[in-house]
């Protein structure tokens, strides 16, 4: 299967080499509007591949049956909608598209033309996410308490997209992930617009039916963190994705034991910290960006829709939207 990339900025070159690793694609053409990003691109994939500025000549070449889009979010929406209406099936990177309205009309458009849009929430083809999934369904964790998220380092600012439209989109992901689409009814966002028109540090509050969440996203951190903790009253899981691929989950047998009492305004309430074992599961080595485009892949080839596509995009991007609503009100 033919597959042409358009953006080959900073993270293109990722997606570009994913394709080429991947059996059943084929990276047809390479597309930037720059010249210099192309002859990057060259130096790697020589003549295996072509090179277009004009992402709209490719589209009308019949070889090239899906394209790939990693230009800046702001140019998504046109871009996918033009791949659409030449007939590709099409891969998109994250956020989906800037507002939810352009979402859904890119959704009516390949719905109409039975074209397969995959976005790439990458974290849900984590394995180590996919893991906290597993654990999730086989009620190791309990009840899900909380989840904590945080996504911050120093830069790379963005100008079209806030830190939280830009980070903020995996940790929602992920929770819609692992709570099979669940939908928060509170959601609440403060943020600072320093050194950009848009929130450069957000931090995000959802309320969920059986659990609350809450989201730091930063580019004006000190550190670089990329941590999840999932927390159920059986188990809590802490996923670092800074730390060695072997070592990125660690599964805490701790929580709080309820000893006497179902009501806690009553006396005879009463509860003990449980401090347990804690352990390293095995998780197998995996690349997931390789395993979201082997799922694109793997959608076209069976006419299925994606588990990341337009449905669960559209349900993320709605939190984001209102979540800029309430964004310091
Ligand atoms: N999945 C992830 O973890 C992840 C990580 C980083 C970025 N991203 C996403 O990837 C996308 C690109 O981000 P980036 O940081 O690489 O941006 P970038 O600005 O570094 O690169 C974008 C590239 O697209 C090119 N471009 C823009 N419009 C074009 C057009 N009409 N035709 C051809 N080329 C065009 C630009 O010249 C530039 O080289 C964004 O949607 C971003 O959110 C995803």
């Amino acid at each position: 299967m033919n597959i042409a990339l358009i953006g080959y900025g900073y993270w293109g070159p990722n997606v570009a080499k994913n394709i080429f690793a991947n059996k059943k694609l084929r990276l047809h053409t390479i597309c930037d509007l720059k010249q210099a990003r192309l002859d990057k691109a060259h130096n790697l994939y020589v003549e295996q591949s072509k090179y277009e500025t004009d992402y709209r000549k490719l589209l009308s070449n019949p070889e090239i049956h899906a394209v790939a889009v990693a230009v800046e979010t702001s140019a998504h929406f046109q871009v996918v909608k033009d791949a659409l209406n030449a007939g590709k099936h099409v891969y998109v990177e994250k956020p989906f598209t800037s507002t939810v309205l352009e979402a859904e009309e890119l959704t009516a458009l390949a719905a109409s033309k039975g074209l397969i849009i995959h976005v790439d929430h990458i974290m849900m083809y984590h394995p180590c996410i996919q893991k906290i999934r597993d654990l999730i369904v086989a009620d190791e964790l309990g009840d899900l308490l909380y989840i904590e998220a945080m996504r911050m380092n120093l830069g790379q600012i963005k100008k079209d997209v806030s830190a939280m439209a830009d980070l903020a989109v995996h940790d929602l992901s992920i929770i819609d992930y692992l709570s099979d689409g669940k939908e928060p009814f509170y959601i609440k966002a403060v943020g600072e617009k320093k050194y950009n028109p848009k929130e450069s540090l957000t931090f995000l509050m959802l309320r969920y039916r059986d659990f609350i969440a809450h989201i730091q996203s930063s580019w004006i951190s000190p550190l670089k963190e990329r941590k999840l903790i999932v927390a159920g009253t059986k188990k809590m899981v802490v996923f670092d994705d800074m730390k060695p691929s072997t070592e990125k989950l660690t599964i805490y047998d701790k929580g709080v034991d309820v000893l006497a009492g179902s009501d806690v305004e009553y006396e005879d309430y009463a509860v003990k910290m449980r401090v347990g074992d804690i352990w390293i599961p095995y998780i197998p080595e995996q690349d997931a960006l390789f395993n979201s485009i082997n799922h694109f892949a793997a959608c076209i080839e069976s006419g299925k829709p994606s588990d990341s596509g337009p449905e669960q995009a559209i349900r993320v991007l709605k939190i984001l939207e209102q979540a800029d609503q309430t964004m310091n009100a």
